[in-house]
């Protein structure tokens, strides 16, 4: 467990101050100017001298990590994060988090972190503000201290108290960074626990317990639950087709926060919400199939945001739409050939019920609509195509308009939650025709992401807004980024709560 805590950095309390750090942490770049520079202000500072005889070195590709020991025991990690020439907005965040990984095996209670000294271009180009600079340093410590270790029978915790010396930045403005940090990052923790969360304990009913338990810590979020009856009174084929084969029956999870009660405007997120993703009928190759735990990424996703959005007071309005079921096969599973209608009426041509994901989100996608909102975003673990074509390091965005387009392409560059966009051409659309219905589920070989996306733009009306972001890609990770802790990432909600801000 992490607590950020303020350091007064008024010059004259600063050595009583001192005497309660435990170690420093000290950035820098790997220049030897950048290096002197931060051994003079720390000597500076603190009235302390580095000797040159080094602990240790811990040292695992780019990153090197030098840890000192003071003539007072006080432990001194100089962090080298590189060439300058080579800094980019994530720099800091993936820094934090190998520091805090060495910080809590050392078992280390409290550090005292100087950030480098970035000139004003550079904050401006990379972080627009220097409280988002100082950001990226607490987000990377919480989240490489994340654990998911609620099925652990031992596990051990740490508290590390985390204060940062920064003068550019007020301690009224600094306590404003850790209050947004710390819910920001309660719901990125939020987001990977349900994630994490095995089927056997996650279905789509205990998922729908879980947010409205957390909700209601929040007078602002109204919560609405569908049973498996309404779901299918309101005549969401898509949903039941996919849903009837489990015995864990499926629903709709709907959230709402009204943020911003002096506005018409509302924004609707959609997330795919399978708690399990057997593939049904057309099962899948069972290596790698536990990973379909996680299939209700885009559900976590979503209503993680909209709870920090409603904590963090956002002004706006937001609505949350999660259809969550369990995709099994079993004497009432859909089968292919099967020939579904969706609430918006069109019918549908199943050709492999692997193709899931899309049925249930042609139902949201038409729930959304009784909102009349000003744009809908849809987040989808949807295609293993789209992990073929970039990755676990961005999700792919599909979407007409170039404004929106550009609103989550800046967000996720800043966040480096990244999203990188493919076409919806018309052309795509000529590959799910059917003989037999309005649509078939699946496109063929070719461009399996962009087919599943053209799919959705079959129940998008063009009133508003809309972007698909498939996240199968970076929902996952196998520690390609130090921060996304082995398999479940939480992305989406640093990028959606960055878009959320910038668009209002
Ligand atoms: N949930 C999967 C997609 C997925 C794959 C997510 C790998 C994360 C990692 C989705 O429901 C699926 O099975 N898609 C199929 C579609 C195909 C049958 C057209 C796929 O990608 O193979
Ligand atoms: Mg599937
Ligand atoms: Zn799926």
């Amino acid at each position: 467990m992490i607590q950020f805590e303020l350091f007064q950095q008024k010059r004259k309390r600063l050595e009583s101050k001192f005497s309660n750090v435990e170690s420093f942490s000290l950035f820098t770049f790997s220049e030897k100017e950048s290096i002197e520079e931060t051994l003079t202000k720390f000597s500076t500072l603190t009235n302390e001298k580095i000797s040159k005889k080094i602990q240790s070195i811990i040292s695992n590709g780019n990153n090197n990590i030098y840890h000192f020991t003071l003539s007072n025991d006080k432990i001194v990690f100089i962090y080298k994060v590189g060439e300058r020439k080579k800094l980019h907005s994530d720099t800091f965040r993936r820094a934090a988090t190998n520091l805090i990984r060495e910080i809590n095996k050392l078992k280390i209670g409290n550090t005292l972190i100087l950030p480098v000294e970035l000139s004003d271009e550079e904050i401006n180009c990379y972080f627009k503000t220097h409280e988002y600079y100082l950001q990226t340093y607490l987000e990377g410590f919480k989240l490489g201290d994340y654990k998911y270790d609620e099925y652990l029978s031992k596990n051990e915790k740490t508290q590390v108290v985390t204060m940062v010396y920064y003068p550019e930045v007020s301690d009224e403005k600094l306590l404003d960074v850790f209050n947004f940090t710390e819910v920001l990052m309660k719901y990125v923790y939020f987001a990977r626990d349900l994630q994490n969360k095995p089927s056997n304990e996650l279905t789509p009913k205990r998922f729908t317990e879980i947010v409205k338990g957390q909700a209601s810590k929040n007078k602002s979020v109204k919560v609405k639950i569908l049973d498996f009856n309404e779901i299918k009174r309101l005549k969401m084929g898509g949903l039941t087709a996919v849903g009837k084969g489990s015995d864990n029956p499926p629903y709709f999870l709907i959230l709402e926060y009204n943020g911003n009660p002096k506005s018409k405007d509302i924004n609707v997120l959609i997330g795919k919400g399978i708690t399990f993703d057997s593939g049904g009928i057309s099962l899948k190759p069972a290596s790698g199939m536990w990973e379909m735990k996680g299939d209700m990424s885009g559900a976590a996703a979503v209503v993680s945001t909209l709870l920090a959005a409603s904590e963090l007071k956002l002004k706006t309005n937001l609505v949350a739409l999660a259809p969550l079921a369990e995709n099994m096969p079993s004497g009432k599973s859909m089968k292919p050939g099967d020939i579904i209608r969706t609430a918006s009426g069109k019918s549908i041509e199943i050709d492999n019920t692997d193709a899931e994901g899309r049925l249930i989100l042609a139902d949201a996608i038409e729930y959304a609509k009784r909102y009349n909102p000003k744009i809908v975003v849809d987040l989808a673990t949807l295609t293993g195509a789209c992990v073929v074509a970039l990755g676990q390091y961005a999700a792919g965005l599909f979407t007409r308009s170039d404004e929106l387009a550009e609103m989550l392409t800046k967000a996720g560059n800043v966040t480096s939650e990244r999203v990188w966009r493919l076409p919806l051409w018309d052309d795509y659309h000529a590959l799910i025709k059917s003989n037999f219905a309005d649509v078939k589920n699946v496109g063929g070989r070719w461009a399996g992401a962009i087919t599943a996306a053209c799919f959705l733009e079959k129940f998008v009306d063009e009133s508003y807004k809309w972007a698909h972001l498939d996240i199968a890609g970076p929902a996952f990770q196998e520690d390609n980024i130090p921060y996304m802790s082995k398999t479940m990432t939480g992305y989406g909600v640093r990028l959606l709560i960055e878009f959320l801000k910038n668009s209002f």
